[in-house]
């Protein structure tokens, strides 16, 4: 993968690209998973199926797929087949994990889902009992960089650091940072982006009159976006 950064422009894309960054990391997260045959993998933050839909079209094979979002309306738009068992549960819950078996040639995945983790400690402890092996692509607190300097607040999501860190205590892991940059005609557009998009909360604590005060300063005409790779051996399998 290299580092140089991944640029983007929401008008390149004829299809509704809300989330055109999350599409591409889902895409590159699949990529970096060695052919091999798994008897379940587990989704963890499935939304709408980017990862089912890169799975099923790479070189990897599996009997069962376990699709596991807190959104019914997500679950609903993801693929269904015989082999996916759709879970509808917060991964911030016990509940989540209880109902999930698994052995050890079964493969955990989450993509552009676990910033929204409320404790990751116990998220990232609970996946680690579920599969041996591991693969994660994470949005870091340096997502909306300059937009979050600007208005001088700090960052919904957990830095890059503050995930390296919790996630070594329950994998012998590598990672690889990545940045990717969404360039917008106005920047009108860029902020609708922002509301809407599933990556930063939507800057819900910026109010009306800040997120104007925001758009006229804002420097760039592109949103920044920086996703932490995670390939990790369980401590606990
Ligand atoms: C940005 S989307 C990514 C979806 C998909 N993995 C992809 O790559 O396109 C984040 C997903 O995480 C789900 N999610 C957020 N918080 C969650 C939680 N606490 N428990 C389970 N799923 C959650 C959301 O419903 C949403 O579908």
């Amino acid at each position: 993968m290299s580092n140089a950064v991944q640029e983007f422009s929401r008008f390149a894309h004829e299809y509704d690209s809300y989330n055109v960054i999350q599409a591409e990391v889902a895409k590159t997260l699949v990529k970096m998973i060695p052919v091999s045959h798994h008897t379940t993998v587990l989704d963890i933050g499935c939304g709408r199926g980017e990862v089912y839909k890169n799975m099923v079209t790479s070189d990897l094979s599996f009997e069962n797929f376990i699709a596991l979002d807190s959104s019914l309306p997500m679950l609903t738009l993801h693929p269904s087949a015989h082999t996916i068992r759709k879970i509808h549960a917060d991964f911030n819950t016990l509940d989540a994990f209880a109902t999930i078996s698994s052995d050890h040639n079964s493969l955990i995945l989450s993509s552009s889902a676990l910033q929204w983790s409320k404790d990751l400690d116990f998220t990232i402890g609970q996946m680690a009992q579920k599969s041996p092996t591991a693969y994660f692509a994470i949005f870091t607190a340096n997502t909306f960089k300059t937009l979050h300097q600007i208005a001088g607040i700090s960052s919904p999501i957990y830095s890059d650091s503050a995930l390296r860190d919790t996630i070594e205590k329950y994998y012998h892991a590598s990672f690889e940072l990545k940045e990717y940059r969404l360039s917008f005609g106005s920047i009108r557009e860029m902020f609708h982006y922002i509301k809407k998009s599933g990556v930063s909360g939507g800057e819900k604590h910026l109010s009306y009159k800040q997120t104007k005060e925001l758009m006229k300063q804002y420097p760039l005409d592109y949103l920044e976006f920086e996703v932490l790779y995670v390939t990790g051996n369980s401590l606990s399998i």
